[in-house]
């Protein structure tokens, strides 16, 4: 069956970039001028998603409302014959179908998903964390859902990480099946880096097939009180005999939950602009110059 759902978890409270998200969501977050959210829902769409379920929480409402067609500002735009802000604002507006539920309480990402039942209607899906951006030719999510066309299991997004950030991944154990892809045997949230199996980290990239909602249900919730996607895809493989798969995604990815993740990923999409690039390429080579100073 074709992937053709995605799941975007937007509940969480963003602690990692307090004070900021203390009133806005992480996920709106600017990457120059679009939140960052826009980016993970334009890599679902070249990846050919054409439905997507955004789960919210408290305090989230700024994202429906980015999506959300704005007559007013449409308007004015076109009053003042301000044609490529028109075109750009119109495009966010109709860019595909989105839909909403809100998780009642912060239990983690493993029950995030759940509330993903009923809409994913027992076809595969994709799942794609909002703190990870990937910027590759082929969109991440897409190299994942080729390995579910071949192997129609569940796939994970992995990335080779250093040993010291173990701890802060869901971390896996496989066997190389083919370049860059493992069968995988074991999972781990979080692992210190003495438990850790492996530096291969999970990258908020995943296609799951609906079998994930009955073991999530059974899941306990973990020492932090909340329910691990990562021990329920554990619980698949060790429990149900299901075959897993994981993709070292090709791309560059950052981490924009996180303070430097989320400059660094600034500075590189500025440079990636033409309209940003010269000013910015002189600014930091002025910049070095005067680092003295500081
Ligand atoms: C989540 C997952 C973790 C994964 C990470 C990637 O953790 O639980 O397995 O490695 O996303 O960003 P979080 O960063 O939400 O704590």
């Amino acid at each position: 069956m074709k992937v053709r759902k995605a799941v975007i978890p937007a509940a969480g409270l963003g602690t990692r970039m307090l004070p900021i998200t203390k009133s806005m969501p992480k996920e709106m977050l600017p990457i120059v001028d679009k939140p960052v959210i826009h980016y993970v829902v334009e890599e679902a769409i070249k990846a050919g998603i054409d439905d997507i379920l955004i789960i919210t929480g408290k305090g989230k409402r700024a994202i429906e409302n980015y999506f959300d067609k704005s007559f007013e500002l449409e308007f004015y735009l076109r009053e003042k014959g301000k044609e490529k802000e028109l075109q750009q604002i119109e495009e966010i507006g109709e860019m595909i179908d989105i839909y909403y539920v809100r998780q009642k309480k912060p239990l983690g990402l493993g029950d995030a998903i759940l509330y993903a039942e009923k809409h994913v209607n027992n076809e595969p899906f994709a799942v794609l964390l909002g703190d990870d951006i990937i910027i590759s030719k082929e969109p991440g999510i897409g190299q994942l859902i080729n390995i579910f066309d071949q192997f129609k299991s569940p796939v994970i997004g992995v990335e080779q990480v250093s040993w010291e950030s173990v701890e802060k991944y869901g971390i896996i154990d496989g066997n190389k099946v083919e370049k860059d892809i493992y069968q995988v045997r074991d999972l781990v949230e979080k692992p210190s880096r003495k438990q850790a199996p492996s530096n291969i980290a999970i990258i908020g990239r995943y296609v799951l097939t609906p079998e994930i909602f009955d073991t999530l249900k059974e899941s306990k919730p973990d020492k932090r009180g909340e329910i691990q996607l990562t021990d329920a895809l554990k619980y698949l493989i060790t429990n149900n005999q299901n075959t897993i798969y994981a993709k070292e995604i090709d791309g560059d990815r950052y981490d924009v939950g996180d303070k430097f993740g989320f400059i660094q990923v600034n500075i590189e999409m500025a440079l990636r602009r033409k309209d940003l690039r010269n000013k910015l390429e002189n600014y930091l080579r002025q910049y070095k110059l005067l680092e003295g100073s500081l």
